[in-house]
């Protein structure tokens, strides 16, 4: 570090002080050096990366986690160029870096934010072991279509469960003080509206009306702002004409003026170049123009900032001002990480990878990640003394690198214990285990061992069957049109159900499957998305009891593709769907073909509701809700209103319940949602007891915004439910009086 650094760390101490003197001694080329961010995957030689560390042209390095390497990146930065300023080194660290947790989807089926901030807390102490000091995470796009790949990486449709979720994630890898060992600047992705692209098809375009951006998809992002956040990432996506790359609305008019944030943005993969592949610009340069000026501070592996930003500045295209602004919040986060002090790493001072922590953090994550869909007669869980043999089929049963999941660019596969392995861990001696594979992968067509399969199952007492998705299906650029179990798996669970013994199915996938055409063909269903290095012990011990599922989903399961978009907070419209007034396509009458067949909006060929609700989620006990009540029928402008239900365990298992919250207003001036989450809760009850769970509501948490893109709370009537799930039974309500 230079002298004059040295003298700006010794003379302040607030990062925003440091920073605005560390600016006042930049060359134009510095300040735009500390705009871009380059790859860093073939390390550091001169004619590679070496000579623009030196010349101060580079701000940030994005893929190398060689401790070594990263250190020597460093070092070049911070003692060969002129001022020293240390790098940011990005990572997608998106759950978990050599321990992985489930999917943010599954974690997000917890509905618990303390796990979930564990869990990235876990992730950050083991990324900073390789000097990586920024994660590209959460990813809080609201993702309604599960054909969308990246649907895996969301926490899901909810806007609540979403900012909570997120938020805590902020919490978990930033710490409590982004200085501190082990914490690293999160960053929120994708700003906006990314998981509304055109039939769920990665990187198409979005249009998304502005009450909605408001009152959904930037929802999340304002609360990871609330979090602080220290970045955001623009989106790939085409956002109502103009890409978010290059979308002064989002970034400049809601991000910075309306929330002021005061971190910083950087652009996804490349994004500034692609808008003139959108159409939207002619060339590198003016795409470098329209970047900087919507407000993108830093450009993700591309070089248009870096070839013209100078010259654009010259020319007077883009002020130095706006070059300043976004240098300024790109090193203040560098200080506030206290990287000027402390920019080398030594992997020693850290935990080790795979320590008792974070292998418990994936194990409980995991265990209350699983979502029981249904069960049967209770055929689970599995009752050890009644079973001599089991046999385990399916291509997921031990596949230690695919129930990690999209997104571990550095998982470590051997931490994995497959399902499998933690079955035999757990039976011993005491069941024969019969394992088929039965596909090579969760896509095979030939199926050679399906006769075996069906064989050994007629052999055991029950059959576990192991189905759903490989990793490399769901994630960025992984959309799928048809999201049913792949290859031959529906034939394979016909088969083995001929056998005519109980079929268990644990579905490993990342994303909602439709399941239409096998629910009916097995007893229970284990939903376990991707559960991450510790879902095979987890997994055994929901089957074997030894824990009650207590997952709920975070995001609707459609029967059919045709659905698609269908999630808990749709709109009642003008003809709302009931049993009353819709039909069946085999149920209408040939012989009079003027007859109605409803008028409502539905389709002909399959039921109006979906498979399994947002918020579902079975148990080994019967939980029952009773006696909702409103502290207040009328409340007024800023009061709080205490709503509360009864919950018993009725049945005879110890186990958690996600006690669920909703709200519907039922008039105002742009139409409302028929219901939105407003309360979470996690219980635990034993056989017997009893617990009225109460949740405050204040009158902000019913506001939105309306069509003049102000946030409002508006007087009138509000149902309120409680119960286990977006179908919740219990039903009351109260009045915001004028
Ligand atoms: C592209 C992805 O969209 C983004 O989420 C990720 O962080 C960057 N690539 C960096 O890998």
């Amino acid at each position: 570090m230079n002298a004059q650094t040295e003298h700006i760390l010794a003379s302040q101490s607030r990062p925003l002080d440091r920073a605005r003197a560390l600016l006042a001694e930049m060359t134009l080329a510095e300040k735009i050096g500390q705009m871009s961010q380059v790859e860093a995957t073939h390390g550091y030689a001169p004619d590679y990366l070496g000579d623009r560390l030196r010349a101060g042209q580079v701000g940030s390095a994005i893929n190398n986690v060689d401790v070594d390497i990263v250190n020597e990146l460093q070092r070049i930065a911070v003692e060969e160029s002129r001022l020293g300023i240390p790098l940011l080194i990005g990572r997608d660290v998106i759950h978990g870096f050599k321990t992985i947790m489930p999917i943010p989807l599954g974690q997000a089926a917890t509905w618990n934010a303390d796990l979930v901030r564990e869990g990235a807390r876990v992730a950050a102490l083991e990324a900073s072991k390789c000097g990586v000091n920024w994660t590209f995470a959460p990813m809080i796009d609201i993702s309604r279509d599960p054909r969308w790949g990246r649907i895996a990486e969301s926490l899901g449709e909810c806007v609540l469960l979403t900012s909570e979720l997120g938020a805590a994630m902020v919490e978990g890898f930033q710490g409590e003080d982004l200085a501190d060992d082990g914490s690293i600047a999160a960053c929120a992705k994708h700003f906006a509206g990314y998981g509304a692209v055109e039939s769920g098809r990665d990187y198409a375009t979005t249009n998304i009306p502005d009450t909605k951006l408001r009152n959904v998809y930037f929802r999340p992002f304002n609360a990871a702002v609330d979090a602080g956040v220290s970045t955001l990432m623009t989106s790939f996506s085409d956002l109502n004409g103009v890409p978010a790359s290059g979308n002064s609305y989002i970034l400049k008019d809601v991000l910075r003026d309306e929330w002021g944030f005061e971190g910083f943005v950087v652009s996804d993969w490349d994004s500034v170049r692609q808008l003139q592949i959108h159409g939207l610009t002619e060339n590198d340069k003016q795409s470098a123009y329209e970047a900087a000026n919507a407000g993108v501070d830093m450009e993700m592996a591309g070089d248009a900032y870096s070839n013209h930003l100078l010259t654009l500045v010259e020319e007077g295209l883009v002020d130095e001002e706006t070059i300043d602004k976004a240098v300024l919040s790109i090193l203040t986060t560098k200080f506030a990480l206290g990287l000027f002090e402390k920019p080398y790493t030594d992997p020693a001072s850290l935990p080790e990878y795979g320590n008792d922590r974070a292998l418990a953090a994936a194990r409980d994550t995991a265990l209350q990640s699983v979502v029981l869909l249904k069960n049967d007669d209770a055929a689970l869980p599995l009752r050890q003394a009644d079973l001599s043999s089991i046999a385990v089929i399916g291509p997921l049963a031990d596949a230690g690198y695919e129930q990690l999941g999209t997104w571990i660019f550095d998982g470590d596969e051997e931490l994995s214990v497959t399902p499998l392995q933690a079955l035999q861990e757990l039976v011993g001696e005491d069941i024969d285990l019969r394992y088929v594979r039965a596909m090579e992968n969760s896509r095979s067509r030939a199926n050679p061992e399906f006769e075996l399969a069906a064989q050994t199952a007629s052999e055991c007492d029950a059959v576990l069957m192991f189905l759903g998705e490989e990793s490399i299906l769901s994630g960025e650029a992984h959309s799928r049109a048809d999201i049913g179990l792949p290859g031959d798996q529906v034939e394979l669970v016909r088969r083995v159900r001929a056998a005519g013994k109980p079929v268990i199915a644990v579905i490993l996938a990342g994303r909602p499957l439709t399941l239409s055409n096998v629910v009916d063909e097995v007893d229970a269903i284990l939903y376990a998305w991707h559960p991450g290095t510790m879902g095979g012990p987890a997994i055994a011990d929901l089957l074997f009891g030894r824990e009650s599922p207590s997952g709920k989903l975070p995001a609707t399961f459609p029967r059919v593709v045709g659905q698609i978009p269908i999630y808990y907070s749709q709109k009642n419209g003008g003809k709302p769907p009931s049993k009353e007034n819709t039909v069946h396509i085999d149920d209408i009458d040939t012989f009079a073909p003027q007859t109605s067949l409803g008028m409502s909006a539905f389709h002909l060929d399959t039921c109006f509701t979906p498979l399994f609700p947002f918020g579902h989620g079975l148990s080994y006990t019967q939980f029952e809700y009773a006696n909702i009540r409103v502290s207040a029928e009328r409340i007024r402008l800023g009061d709080t209103v205490m709503i509360s239900a009864e919950l018993s365990n009725r049945g005879d298992v110890e186990a958690d319940e996600v006690v669920q919250l909703y709200t519907r207003d039922l008039v105002a001036s742009i139409t409302r949602p028929v219901k939105e989450l407003k309360g979470y809760r996690r219980v635990r009850l034993v056989p017997g007891e009893t617990q009225t769970v109460s949740f405050d509501i204040h009158t902000d948490d019913l506001s939105f915004y309306g069509r003049d893109g102000k946030r409002r709370v508006e007087a009138g009537l509000f149902h309120v439910w409680i119960g286990g799930s977006s179908d919740a039974a219990q039903r009351t309500e109260f009045r915001i009086a004028e």
